[in-house]
C-alpha cells in the first residue's frame, strides 16, 4: 500500500486588508478587545469569487509540485462559502488549471481542509489516485452581519491548496480522525438556503451566528480528543511532535488546546494575527506561512486538528516528505483592484448597520 505525502503547496490571499481600527469606524468595538481576545490584527477581503481565490492557490501548488493541472487525477475544494452552488467550484478550478479528473467540493467547515486531505489519502492508498489537489477557500465576509460585533470580526478571506502524490517511502499522511458532533449543530449556522420557499426574507436576510462560549469549549475538547486518538493510533506520543499547525478561529483556543495536551506553546504555528479565520483556508495557508519561515523540516512529524460547524472536529499527523522549498514557482495572479478592505464591505455594512 502506498502512502500520501505533500509535494506542492500554495496560498491566495486577496490584496485588501480590513484592520481592527477599520471595523471600529462603524461596529462598536475595539483593536484593544478584538486583539486580546481573539489574537486578530486584521482580515483580508476578497474583490473576486471563492473560485477564483481556490484557483491561483492551485496553481500555486501545482509548480512547487512541479507538475501540470493535466496530471492530477482528483480535485476535492473544501469550502463552506462557493460562489455556485451548480457546478461545484472544484469544477471551476479544474477549468482554469487544465485538469482532466474527478473534481468536487466538500463541506466541512472549518474542519474541510483536513476532511480533504483525509480523503485524499484513502483515494491513494486504494491505488485509486496517484495525485489528488487539495484545496481549502473560502469568501466568508459575504455571510457576515458586519453589525454583529461578535462574529464580524472573526473572520476572513482566502485560500490554500496542497498537492498530495502517492510515494513507496515510509512518510506522508500517517493518521487522522474525523468527527462529527450532530447534537451542536445549531450553535454555529446561517440561514442562506434554509427557507422553504425561496421568496421568504429569511433565505434572503442570511448571516453567520453562533453561540461563541459554546464553541469555544466544544472545539477544545473536540481537538484535544481526536488528536490524542489520532496519536495513539500512530503509536506516538506528544513529544514525537516537532509542530502543531491548527485551525485558526482563535488564539486563547489555540492556548488553552496545547497548554491541555502539554505540548509547549512555542510549537504551535499560529498566524491568525493577518488572516483572522478563513474557516477551511486557515490550515493550508498555515502551512504555507510556516514553510515560508523554515519552521518545516524534512521528516518532521506534525500534527493539525480543527472543528468547525456540523460541529465537524478532525485531526491529521503527517510526516513531512524531503522537500520544503518549491519546485517551481507560478506566477498566478488575482486580478488587480484598487478599493481598500472598508470599500468592499461599505455596501453591506450600511445595510446592516442602518437595520
Ligand atoms: N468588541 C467589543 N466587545 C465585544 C465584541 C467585540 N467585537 N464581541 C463581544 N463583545 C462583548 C460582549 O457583548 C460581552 O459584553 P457584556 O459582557 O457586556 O455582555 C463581552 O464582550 C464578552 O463577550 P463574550 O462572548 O463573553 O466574549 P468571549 O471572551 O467569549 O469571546 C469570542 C467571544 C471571540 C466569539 C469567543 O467566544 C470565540 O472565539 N469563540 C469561538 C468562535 C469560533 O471560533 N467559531 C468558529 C466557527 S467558524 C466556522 O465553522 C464557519
Amino acid at each position: 500500500m502506498q502512502n500520501a505525502v505533500i509535494t506542492g503547496w500554495g496560498k491566495c490571499v486577496p490584496p485588501a486588508t480590513l484592520s481592527n481600527h477599520d471595523l471600529a469606524t462603524f461596529i462598536e468595538t475595539s483593536d484593544e478587545w478584538i486583539y486580546s481576545r481573539t489574537g486578530i490584527k486584521q482580515r483580508h477581503v476578497s474583490h473576486v469569487n471563492t473560485s477564483e481565490l481556490a484557483s491561483v492557490a492551485a496553481k500555486k501548488a501545482l509548480a512547487a509540485a512541479g507538475i501540470e493541472g493535466s496530471d492530477v487525477d482528483m480535485i476535492i475544494l473544501a469550502t463552506a462559502s462557493p460562489d455556485t452552488l451548480i457546478p461545484n467550484i472544484a469544477a471551476t478550478v479544474q477549468a482554469n488549471i487544465g485538469a482532466t479528473c474527478a473534481a468536487f467540493d466538500i463541506n466541512a467547515a472549518c474542519s474541510g481542509f483536513l476532511y480533504g486531505l483525509g480523503l485524499a489519502n484513502a483515494q491513494i492508498q486504494s491505488g485509486q489516485c496517484k495525485r489528488v489537489l487539495v484545496i481549502g477557500a473560502e469568501r466568508l465576509t459575504f455571510y457576515l452581519d458586519w453589525s454583529r460585533r461578535d462574529t464580524a470580526v472573526l473572520f476572513g478571506d482566502g485560500a490554500g491548496a496542497m498537492v498530495v502524490e502517492a510515494t513507496d517511502k515510509a512518510e506522508g499522511i500517517l493518521g487522522y480522525e474525523l468527527n462529527n458532533d450532530p447534537d451542536a449543530r445549531e450553535i454555529l449556522k446561517t440561514g442562506f438556503g434554509t427557507a422553504m420557499d425561496r421568496f421568504d426574507a429569511a433565505s434572503l436576510d442570511f448571516y453567520l451566528q453562533f453561540d461563541g462560549q459554546e464553541i469555544f469549549k466544544r472545539a477544545i475538547n473536540g481537538m484535544k480528543n481526536l488528536s490524542a486518538k489520532v496519536l495513539e493510533k500512530c503509536e506516538m506520543e506528544k513529544d514525537d511532535v516537532s509542530l502543531v499547525i491548527p485551525h485558526q478561529a482563535n488564539e486563547r483556543i489555540i492556548d488553552t488546546l496545547v497548554a491541555k495536551m502539554r505540548i509547549p506553546k512555542e510549537k504551535a504555528f499560529v498566524n491568525i494575527e493577518n488572516y483572522g479565520n478563513t474557516s477551511a483556508a486557515t490550515i493550508p495557508i498555515a502551512y504555507c506561512d510556516a514553510l515560508e519561515k523554515g519552521l518545516i523540516q524534512p521528516g518532521q512529524n506534525i500534527l493539525s486538528c480543527a472543528f468547525g460547524a456540523g460541529l465537524t472536529s478532525a485531526a491529521l499527523l503527517m510526516k513531512w516528505g524531503n522537500r520544503v522549498t518549491p519546485i517551481n514557482e507560478s506566477d498566478a495572479e488575482l486580478p488587480p483592484t484598487d478599493k481598500t478592505g472598508i470599500e468592499l464591505v461599505k455596501r453591506a455594512a450600511d445595510y446592516f448597520c442602518s437595520k
